[in-house]
């Protein structure tokens, strides 16, 4: 019997090419793992006839672990975001995302390494929105001072844990003094058990542009939803693109492992995609898992590769496949 049972969810879009490189390097780790695929998003909907089926949910609450694709969601119509959903339903209530610049990768800041806290079960994100008349739609901002706190809590232990010096919470409470002012008030209330870590906050424009200009001033960086979106994306843009970018949906029931992106309509099917950020998620679970020696190698391997430079993925300037860049870290993984 394997040792550890995982769900596997492929998703859609680029999702089941980056999945099958990641679980062929996963798998040259040696490590022992039985995958259980499940289908969720568009595809779930053809066969279930709904978007997130049961038995999706089921798998991951009795493996407490999943390795997930990215999914589509339609623009203004159709279903509501399935990975909204899905956080919702395991009530994975924090989104951690690393950003950390790779060797021999052109990039804005070669040195960066810091990591966004993305509350990741309410704020503006819910997507709670009705016509309140025609022509007026109201969309509700939902903060609680149990998730406000959760997440700040979360934050501070992570940086603990990961001996960060500084927790910088970023906000809009200078607008949003109620919604946001409680989020910060908790995030200091929280600090306060933590008095060897710096606690500090700053208003999420000016964080914005800090952050593209003077970005190693940050270490853990500690969000709401909606905030924590889009900054991923922007520093995502820092360390050369989201291709590179891994993130952990992590809560009580479990622990959902997904790339930053999305489904990357624009270059499916063709076998270019960059998998880094989906392998990067992988290795994260594997240390999730305590498979730290798996976990090591993998990354090493991959870290070879971007060292030596010949093999990588055209978003990165060069013309190798999706299975070539992991046919490469393969290869040095082989003893
Ligand atoms: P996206 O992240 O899919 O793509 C943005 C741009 O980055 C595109 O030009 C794409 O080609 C490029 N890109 C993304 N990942 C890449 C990779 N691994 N290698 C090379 N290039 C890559 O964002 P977009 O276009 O806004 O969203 C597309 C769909 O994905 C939407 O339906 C959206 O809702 C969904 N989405 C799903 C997420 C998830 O499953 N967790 C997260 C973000 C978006």
């Amino acid at each position: 019997m394997a040792k550890h049972t995982i769900t596997l969810i492929p998703g859609d879009g680029i999702g089941p090419e980056i999945v099958a490189a990641t679980v062929r390097v996963v798998e040259a780790t040696g490590v022992d793992i039985e995958w259980e695929t499940q289908i969720i998003g568009a595809q779930a909907l053809e066969k279930f006839g709904t978007t997130i089926p049961e038995s999706t949910i089921e798998s991951i609450k009795r493996n407490k672990v999943a390795l997930k694709g990215p999914l589509t969601t339609p623009v203004g119509k159709g279903f509501t975001s399935v990975n909204v959903g899905l956080r919702k339903a395991l009530d994975l209530y924090a989104n951690v995302r690393p950003i950390k610049a790779l060797p021999n990768v052109p990039c804005r800041y070669p040195e960066l390494d810091l990591v966004i806290v993305r509350e990741n079960t309410e704020s503006l994100y819910a997507g709670l929105e009705h016509v309140v008349v025609p022509g007026v739609v109201e969309s509700l901002k939902i903060i609680t001072e149990k998730a406000s706190t959760r997440i700040a809590r979360y934050a501070f232990e992570y940086a603990r844990k990961h001996n960060r010096k500084k927790v910088t919470a970023m906000h809009k409470a200078n607008i949003m003094k109620l919604s946001d002012g409680l989020f910060l008030q908790c995030f200091h209330d929280v600090a306060k058990d933590y008095p060897e870590i710096e606690a500090d906050d700053k208003i999420i424009d000016n964080a914005c542009m800090q952050l593209v200009m003077r970005p190693e001033q940050f270490e853990v960086m500690v969000l709401e939803n909606l905030y924590g979106d889009i900054v991923s994306d922007l520093c995502a843009g820092l360390i050369g693109g989201l291709g590179l970018a891994p993130g952990a949906n992590i809560g009580e029931l479990g622990a959902v492992f997904e790339a930053v992106h999305g489904s990357a309509p624009d270059i499916a099917g063709q076998g270019i995609a960059n998998p880094t950020a989906i392998m990067m998620s992988a290795f994260m679970m594997l240390r999730h898992i305590e498979e730290f020696a798996a976990a090591d190698a993998a990354e090493k391997a991959m870290m070879d590769v971007y060292a030596d430079g010949d093999v990588r993925t055209r978003d990165l300037g060069g013309s190798s496949s999706t299975a070539d860049f992991a046919s490469a870290i393969v290869e040095k993984l082989k003893p």
